[in-house]
């Protein structure tokens, strides 16, 4: 899918073992067909020196992963943790390592643009991913 510049918005690179929060827009699509606008987030991390980006919802029942704004680690900085029920999920592939969610994480697109990193402005329109 090809995505133009207002598709994306600059986010502050995460230092090594960080993650830098970023709002999206999203819509929830209800059972009786309706959809309403809902402001979301991502995540940016950076862990071993590889970015990755994740939508801010666990899998389980949808809460952010993080209860204390911005801290998504375990105190190890090897994992990513819910808070909500402790699942615990692999940084690099988002895959649910332990927990009760059904599926890894939300994998959001990013790209490099010298300096800076880029990501989607919202959750539905992805483009293709970047960054590698
Ligand atoms: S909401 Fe994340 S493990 Fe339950």
């Amino acid at each position: 899918m090809a995505a133009d510049s207002a598709d994306w918005q600059r986010v502050a690179r995460p230092p090594e073992g960080g993650a830098t929060l970023f709002p999206l827009q999203a819509t929830l699509r209800l059972s009786d067909g309706r959809s309403i606008d809902i402001d979301a987030q991502g995540f940016l991390i950076c862990h071993k020196g590889r970015l990755q980006a994740w939508k801010n919802e666990c899998p389980h029942a949808g809460s952010p992963l993080d209860w204390i704004p911005g801290r998504f680690f375990s105190e190890d900085g090897e994992h990513l943790v819910c808070h909500t029920h402790h699942a615990i999920f692999d940084p690099e592939s988002g895959d649910c390592l332990s927990g009760p969610c059904p599926r890894g994480l939300y994998a959001l697109a990013f790209r490099e643009v010298g300096d800076m990193v880029e990501v989607p402005v919202t959750a539905e329109r992805l483009p293709e991913r970047g960054g590698d």
